[in-house]
């Protein structure tokens, strides 16, 4: 794959910023050998009929440029790095070659870019720059070979430590355009939320402003080349499916649910001591349709596809791990999470969903296929989900072992007591705050994981020695349908000398929210589901509430 114009900008801006580019004196296609300054230029190969005719991508690089040549000197490392850009000769190498480029510097396409390499070793850049690896570009450098490099313990870590943040750069070089209403609390990898009031106009959350909360960096995928593999508890590959055989072959299915971050309302848990994790005001949540095949169905296809019997199949099965298409690359580990199989077996409402809100999935929240686990942390809604593992145990993931799980400590064995977190419990908040006089206009949401739906909210002005309950607004669903949607509420308050208010919800199943984030305090500022506070004078953003 060639990095071209806007992702090698992208990769470019500090460099840019410390050398200034030139645009290159000489240039591969425009400028014939007999234009260059040098007559005597020795890369005669840099001439376009002999570029083009080599040209190609992802070449492998030949043993004259990155192998040891016993008839060259040796050049111990301490030396190139003598030759470093304000040197009389300046030297790169790559591989086992040392290269003396000083004649090449002011005919690089690149411009002077090529100084950062001085001294050093070019191969992070050749991983960040793909132009490079070319037949016709090893050819150049063989040229210029001059020794062999002999690399010291500095050389090596130095070399390691380039090319993981060049693999990490070019990695984020390509994600999504994002709308400028969203709150950036990380950019790599992505996580924001909305302002809470605009969470709470619609009963579904846009897209566009739907919270994102990614772990990686967004996997760029072909939706023509796209496969969601199902793999048994043996590890056999029961089934692999195209986006369009998962959209033509199942069901259409649709359930209205919210998703929300186990993060969500973090912020609020500092207050009592500080939690490890990143910052969440109310917005790590939002509610959408979504649409898809349901996953028992692609699973009994599976197994039929396999000539079994589904409950054959899932006999074993304990769990369900999903494997997210998404990749760090510093440790080349996949995104994976799982939820036990009584989950996925007692609801037909999980989905691979490939739609949002009547739209194909944008590429932050999981295009082309995302799990969708009503009532579940957003945790094991794995996006971009690419294989589907029927397994005896729990992902092994740290996503599942060592995160979303509720710890006083951060230690091993504090991780191993605790569940991994699964249904989220009641929860409500206060988004919008609106203050006439004396009069207080409040709306948020309450949502519970339990899918019995939610049966009251109550707001209070005097630190809740008297409630009054808050209008549900309705879910524009049929009944009966919506039990894991979130319910928008509105209430009106009198507050007289207050300066706090206050919501609280209880679901069907009479399950209530905890009065105070003490009572839920846990070390990594998870399932914060206590009563929600607002002081209202500064209430405008409850994002920014205490
Ligand atoms: C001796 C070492 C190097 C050689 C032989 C070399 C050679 C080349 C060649 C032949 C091209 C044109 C490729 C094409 O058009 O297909 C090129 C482009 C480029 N090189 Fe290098 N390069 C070297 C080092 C570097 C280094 C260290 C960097 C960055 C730090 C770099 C950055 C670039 C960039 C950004 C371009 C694209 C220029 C454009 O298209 O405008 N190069 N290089």
């Amino acid at each position: 794959m060639v990095v071209r114009a806007a992702a090698v900008g992208a990769l470019l801006t500090p460099a840019a910023l410390l050398y200034p580019r030139q645009p290159p004196r000489h240039s591969v296609r425009s400028t014939p050998d007999k234009q260059r300054s040098r007559p005597s230029f020795p890369w005669r190969l840099f001439d376009l009929a002999h570029a083009e005719a080599s040209r190609d991508s992802e070449a492998t690089p030949l043993k004259s440029v990155k192998t040891r040549i016993d008839t060259l000197p040796d050049i111990p490392a301490a030396e190139v790095r003598q030759h470093g850009r304000d040197a009389s000769k300046i030297y790169v190498t790559y591989g086992d070659g040392v290269f003396d480029v000083t004649d090449f510097v002011d005919a690089h396409p690149g411009g002077r870019l090529i100084l950062l390499a001085a001294g050093r070793a070019l191969d992070p850049y050749f991983e960040s720059y793909p132009q490079h690896k070319q037949h016709f570009v090893y050819e150049m450098l063989s040229e210029m070979r001059v020794g062999n490099l002999v690399r010291d313990q500095q050389w090596v870590e130095e070399v390691d430590k380039k090319s993981a943040h060049f693999a990490i750069d070019a990695a984020y070089a390509h994600q999504p355009s994002r709308d400028d209403r969203l709150i950036v609390r990380s950019e790599r990898p992505f996580t924001a939320e909305p302002p809470a009031q605009l969470l709470v106009r619609e009963q579904n959350t846009a897209n566009e402003i739907f919270y994102v909360r990614n772990h990686m960096p967004v996997p760029r995928i072909d939706e023509d080349e796209y496969e969601l593999e199902i793999v048994d508890v043996h590890g056999n590959t029961l089934l692999q499916l195209s986006l369009e055989e998962l959209q033509t072959q199942f069901e259409k299915s649709c359930v209205q649910t919210a998703i929300q971050c186990g993060g969500n309302r973090r912020t609020e848990m500092d207050e009592v001591q500080l939690v490890k994790g990143g910052v969440w005001g109310v917005g790590a949540i939002g509610n959408a349709t979504w649409c898809g095949a349901r996953l028992n169905d692609v699973l009994q296809y599976a197994a039929e596809q396999s000539g079994r019997d589904v409950k054959q199949v899932m006999r074993d099965v304990r769990h369900v791990c999903f494997e997210g298409l998404d990749r760090d690359v510093a440790t080349d580990t996949h995104y994976e999470a799982s939820v036990p199989v009584e989950v996925t077996e007692g609801s037909a409402d999980v989905l691979l969903a490939y739609e949002m809100n009547g739209q194909r999935l944008g590429r932050d929240h999981g295009f082309p296929v995302r799990v969708v686990v009503p009532g579940v942390v957003g945790a094991r809604h794995v996006k971009w989900v690419g294989t589907i593992r029927l397994s005896k145990v729990e992902s092994e993931s740290h996503w599942q072992q060592r995160d979303y799980r509720v710890v006083q400590t951060l230690d091993e064995a504090a991780y191993e007591a605790a569940p991994s977190i699964q249904y989220m419990p009641v929860v409500s908040a206060i988004c919008d705050v609106q203050r006439r006089g004396k009069l207080v206009q409040l709306r948020g949401y309450a949502w519970s994981g339990s899918g019995s739906g939610v049966a009251r909210v109550e707001v209070s002005c005097d630190d809740g020695k008297s409630w009054q309950a808050a209008e549900l607004l309705p879910t524009g669903a049929d009944a009966g349908e919506d039990l894991f949607a979130w319910r928008i509420w509105s209430a009106e308050l009198r507050v007289e000398h207050a300066r706090q208010v206050m919501c609280r919800a209880v679901d069907a199943s009479y399950n209530a929210q905890p009065a105070h984030v003490r009572d839920v305090w846990n070390a990594r500022g998870l399932v914060n589901n206590a009563w929600h506070r607002v002081v209202v004078d500064d209430a405008v953003d409850a994002n920014n509430a205490p």
